[in-house]
């Protein structure tokens, strides 16, 4: 370990089991020497593991449903309040679609489903910094990451609904860090993950599949949930100061492959 984060505070949404990408972001955080606060929606408060998380970093956990700017606020407040002052990293891994879980096609959704996906999805990280920004909650040089997904450029069918809330997620990320780095010296970026086997990977149907294909198409193969937590480290430290409003590719090389020679032999005729 390299104490990356040491004397780092921060808050850390979205870990749900061991299997989130959350998750092992606030393993590593804690192992490079950062204080910081777990927060997940009451519901899945109620059906997650997120205590013995808590328990193994020394964190605590506030409940926000993080499209209630009134939950966001009290969770910003209550934060500074424990780690003892302003944040220096915020990580939003964060997503859900509606239509997806009830099992609407693309081509005809439920309109008040496509909504709070984009709510949940998407909007939330506008809100969650509209909190950040106007409360001067961040420090200077700080750094804020949300998790995002290749089919906000590329189609991949079953993404659904998904793919256009990511595509508003990045251009936040794009927008807010304007600002942010305009009045406060404070980076966002998105990280576009390869698919990884978690609660909401496995909601998008055919996911196995998608899973294999990726893997053989990506020359480093397919980036872990741990290679992304180290990945979110790096953006949180020090040694990425000048990295912002990117969306940044982890994913082996996917986004930048046609074709690979191991997807290749399997529709080439003998
Ligand atoms: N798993 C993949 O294949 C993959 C690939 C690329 C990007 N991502 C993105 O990574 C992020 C994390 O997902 P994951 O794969 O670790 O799955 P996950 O299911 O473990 O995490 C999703 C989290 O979103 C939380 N959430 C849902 N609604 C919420 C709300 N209203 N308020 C607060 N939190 C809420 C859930 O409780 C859960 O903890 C998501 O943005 C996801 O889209 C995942």
């Amino acid at each position: 370990m390299y104490n990356l984060l040491k004397g780092k505070k921060g808050i850390i949404f979205g870990a749900l089991d061991q299997n989130s990408i959350a998750w092992k972001v606030a393993e590593r955080a804690h192992e490079e020497g950062a204080e910081f606060v777990l927060t997940n929606a009451p519901i899945a408060l109620r059906m997650g593991q997120l205590k013995e998380l808590a328990e193994k970093t020394g964190s605590e956990i506030i409940p926000a449903d993080a499209t209630s700017m009134e939950d966001l606020t009290n969770l910003v407040e209550k934060s500074m309040e424990i780690l003892g002052g302003k944040l220096d990293f915020v990580l939003h891994s964060i997503g859900m679609s509606v239509n997806v879980r009830k099992g609407r096609a693309y081509t005809d959704p439920k309109y008040d489903f496509t909504t709070k996906g984009w709510d949940v999805s998407a909007v939330s990280f506008h809100k969650t910094m509209n909190v950040l920004y106007n409360k001067e909650a961040m420090n200077e040089w700080g750094s804020i990451v949300a998790l995002t997904y290749m089919a906000a450029q590329r189609v991949f069918p079953d993404y659904n609904d998904m793919a256009d809330n990511k595509a508003f997620l990045e251009s936040i990320a794009r927008s807010f860090g304007y600002f942010f780095g305009r009045d406060h010296n404070v980076r966002v970026n998105t990280i576009s993950q390869s698919p990884t086997p978690t609660t909401a990977g496995q909601g998008v149907k055919g996911f196995d599949g998608f899973i294999s294909y990726a893997e053989k198409m990506s020359p480093l193969g397919n980036a872990t949930a741990l290679e992304c937590a180290d990945y979110t480290i790096s953006l949180f430290s020090d040694l990425t100061k000048k990295v912002t409003m990117q969306n940044l590719f982890h994913d082996g090389g996917f986004s930048n492959v046609g074709v690979s020679d191991a997807v290749m032999e399997r529709f080439t005729e003998e």
